[in-house]
């Protein structure tokens, strides 16, 4: 079985690219971000706030959190409801951010993530899966793009979507949101010192793909 880790920040354009790579190598696309925003949903429901969710570590024994794949759609479960449409809102991306700090959280989805690889290939997309959850991986991607270059694309995302949000808030919330999972204690965010680093400043979405899928070949040789 295949393993490829593809960590980075937000909006370095991970999950495009991840996609991509499950194409070309034959492989499940499993975003690993879906499990801490499920994780969130839960603690939205409990009705913790996010400046206290440790209150969320006595109760992870309530909680069943799986994932499956569907025609090679990630499908994700909370205590046996399908959930994934609630996962990308404002709210959610604030409670993953806060809940993936904890330790005790981080601990319980380890072997989540590590028996999907044991029946698939994998491309996994995370913060630590070069790190922390496949050390040994085949390949692993360090994926960045300046927060200026990141918030520009988040941005423009949201000018399609119709939502009226200025451009220097996107980038506070990007550099916020870095700040956070890059001084954590629990499994920063950093590369592992055999990933392959990417900087995606300045490249389209065709460029960043063709880039990536030639270095993985070039490693994976
Ligand atoms: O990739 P994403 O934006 O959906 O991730 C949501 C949050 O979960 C983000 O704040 C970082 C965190 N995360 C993590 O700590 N470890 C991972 N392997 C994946 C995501």
């Amino acid at each position: 079985m295949l393993i490829i880790a593809v960590d980075g920040p937000a909006g370095a354009g991970k999950s495009t690219i991840v996609k991509k790579i499950a194409q070309a190598f034959d492989c499940v696309c499993v975003d690993t971000g879906a499990i801490y925003r499920t994780v969130g949903v839960f603690a939205s429901r409990a009705g913790i706030p996010t400046d206290g969710i440790e209150a969320v570590v006595p109760l992870l024994d309530q909680m069943e959190v799986r994932v499956a794949f569907e025609n090679g759609v990630q499908k994700n479960y909370l205590n046996g409801e399908e959930v994934s449409a609630y996962l990308r809102t404002e709210e959610i991306s604030r409670y993953a951010s806060v809940v993936s700090a904890l330790p005790a959280v981080r601990a319980k989805f380890l072997s989540v993530q590590r028996d999907i690889a044991k029946e698939n290939s994998v491309v996994m997309d995370g913060r630590d899966i070069g790190t922390v959850v496949f050390p040994n991986a085949d390949a692993k991607i360090f994926l960045t793009a300046t927060p200026e270059e990141r918030a520009r694309r988040r941005y423009v995302q949201y000018v399609e979507e119709g939502k009226d949000v200025p451009y220097e808030e996107v980038l506070r919330t990007v550099k916020e949101r870095d700040a956070r999972d890059e001084q954590r204690a629990a499994a920063p965010l950093k590369p592992a010192e055999d990933a392959i680093l990417v900087d995606t400043t300045g490249l389209n979405e065709e460029e960043s793909v063709e880039l990536v899928i030639r270095l993985l070949k070039e490693r994976l040789s």
